[in-house]
């Protein structure tokens, strides 16, 4: 009698061996992260489906499934609920076969997404607030018209085309693999690539990814049953699913090896080392399997392995690069982030200046507010993971009361953002902005060209990755200073602009 697992393998294999996905998906490359692979000692390959025609592998369940379809089913079409990917798919995959597709989207749905689909040749139906709200109504469109639905991940035969990604995995690499990392949303993906590789080589692990704001399967395995969570994370939208599948869960917890959790910094840290090598912007869930790899390696101290990530999406808003940018030093602990207190006198924050000298500053917040101590919020570029409480340790060896806040949320979405405000020291205060060339120093060197006499009163300086640094300063300067002040603004070597009669100053800083 063969085993449970042995009967699942053998039934997954065959449906993946006779899947059709390729009259839709391409055979995407896997590709060496060359820098990726020099930096953690190991070689790292990444499955390109990013590179698929609706850039993700979404495609391959969808048309699986709307392939295997009799003729009568077809003549009547498909009906899907999804704001994402899977909704693509089933829109190409109708375009290829002929047949209707109706798309169930919340009404919130970004608009790109919305033609996106409309372009494909999808129908449309915006409906209620929530991704719950549109397949309920998907569901009951389905029984009244007569279509049939097509599951983004909890049917066997969306499951077998997904699959297909090992099969091609283990084509394209004939040499060892060590383990393959996988992302998870509902489980159609893992469930079909585990399948896969469990059956014909079943020495290679296999190891589920999720963020750990949306971590429905690893909670679901860990609990011995599907566990329906109340909330998930939105960054990465692709894998933010509440409930896993009955089929998913059945095939997960069989062969999944280990499940890793990742957070939202690594997962921007991932996608600018997968841009780093290959040019390419992943969407967030497209990246989880390479933050989860560089999470497996740290963990493990391994070298000399051969990991395959599964790169399984691109479909993201130009707008979140913004967000990405700024979260990725964190992500790879390229940026420490400081609220540092020093006393309010002169010359204290010259020495705290001189203190941190060597290290690129990349951010650094300032406004007066107490009489006897400042608080300064300071970014510092650093080189290895751990460093930020090196720093921390330094500050306080020389007097200077830090707080780490290099993994503090609050912080790093809000705070930096709200250092300011109207303050009643900041009399004879004049504000100016000043730019200057974006060199390693520069910050610095503005900082010490500062005359000595005048008091700071303000400070927002942030490294935001163009070519000149945008800095605004509030000095105190009395009237009787005046030439004096126009004669020092006059020798400086930035240009500058006198910001003190703009109304907006007035409104929210004086
Ligand atoms: C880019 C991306 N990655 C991963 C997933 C998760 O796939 P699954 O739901 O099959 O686990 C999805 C699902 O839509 C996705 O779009």
């Amino acid at each position: 009698m063969p085993s449970e697992r042995q009967t699942l393998l053998t039934s997954y294999l065959q449906r993946i061996l006779t899947a059709k996905v390729y009259d839709v998906a391409r055979e995407t490359e896997l590709d060496p992260a060359r820098s990726l692979s020099a930096r953690l000692g190991n070689q790292v390959l990444l499955k390109r489906e990013d590179n698929q025609p609706v850039f993700s592998f979404k495609l391959r369940g969808a048309y699986n499934k709307m392939a295997h379809l009799t003729a009568e089913q077809l003549a009547r079409g498909v009906i899907c609920a999804s704001a994402g990917n899977h909704a693509q798919g089933v829109a190409l995959g109708s375009k290829r076969l002929g047949c209707r597709a109706v798309i169930v989207m919340p009404e919130t749905t970004p608009r790109v997404k919305v033609d996106a689909v409309r372009a494909l040749g999808g129908e449309v139906v915006l409906v209620g607030e929530s991704y719950n709200d549109a397949y309920d109504h998907a569901m009951q469109l389905a029984e009244v018209e007569g279509l049939t639905f097509v599951h983004p991940f909890d049917d066997p035969l969306v499951i077998a085309g997904q699959g297909t990604i090992g099969m091609e995995i283990l084509r394209q690499h004939q040499g060892p693999i060590d383990a393959v990392f996988v992302a998870i949303g509902g489980g159609g993906l893992i469930s079909g690539v585990a399948a896969y590789l469990k059956a014909v080589r079943p020495e290679i692990r296999v190891i589920g990814v999720q963020t750990v704001d949306s971590d429905a399967m690893l909670q679901s395995v860990r609990a011995g049953h599907r566990v329906r969570l109340n909330d998930v994370g939105l960054f990465a939208d692709g894998t933010a699913v509440k409930f896993v599948g009955e089929e998913t869960f059945r095939v997960a917890r069989e062969l999944v090896d280990e499940f890793i959790v990742v957070d939202t910094d690594a997962v921007c840290a991932a996608m600018k080392d997968v841009f780093q090598d290959t040019r390419a912007i992943l969407e967030p869930s497209g990246a989880l399997s390479v933050a989860a790899v560089k999470q497996y390696v740290a963990r493990e101290g391994c070298t000399g392995k051969t990991f395959v990530a599964i790169t399984c999406g691109a479909n993201m808003n130009f707008d979140r690069l913004r967000f990405v940018a700024e979260r990725a030093d964190v992500g790879e602990e390229r940026e420490a982030l400081f609220a540092v207190t020093i006393p309010e006198e002169r010359g204290s924050f010259k020495r705290f200046c001189e203190l941190i000298g060597p290290r690129s500053v990349t951010e650094f917040n300032y406004r007066i507010s107490d009489e006897r101590r400042a608080h300064i919020f300071v970014g510092l570029s650093t080189s290895r993971r751990g460093e930020s409480a090196q720093i921390g340790d330094l500050f306080a060896t020389q007097g200077f009361a830090a707080l780490d806040l290099t993994h503090d949320e609050l912080a790093k979405a809000h705070l930096r953002h709200l250092v300011g405000g109207r303050s009643d020291l900041a009399v004879n205060e004049r504000l100016f902005r000043f730019v200057f060339p974006e060199r390693p120093g520069a910050l610095m060197r503005f900082l010490s060209s500062m005359h000595p006499d005048w008091n700071i009163s303000l400070f927002h300086y942030r490294n935001q990755g163009a070519d000149y640094g945008r800095i605004l300063v509030g000095i105190q300067v009395p009237d009787a200073d005046g030439s004096a002040f126009q004669q020092f603004l006059d020798t400086l070597a930035y240009p500058c602009v006198d910001e003190t009669d703009n109304p907006v100053y007035r409104l929210f800083l004086r």
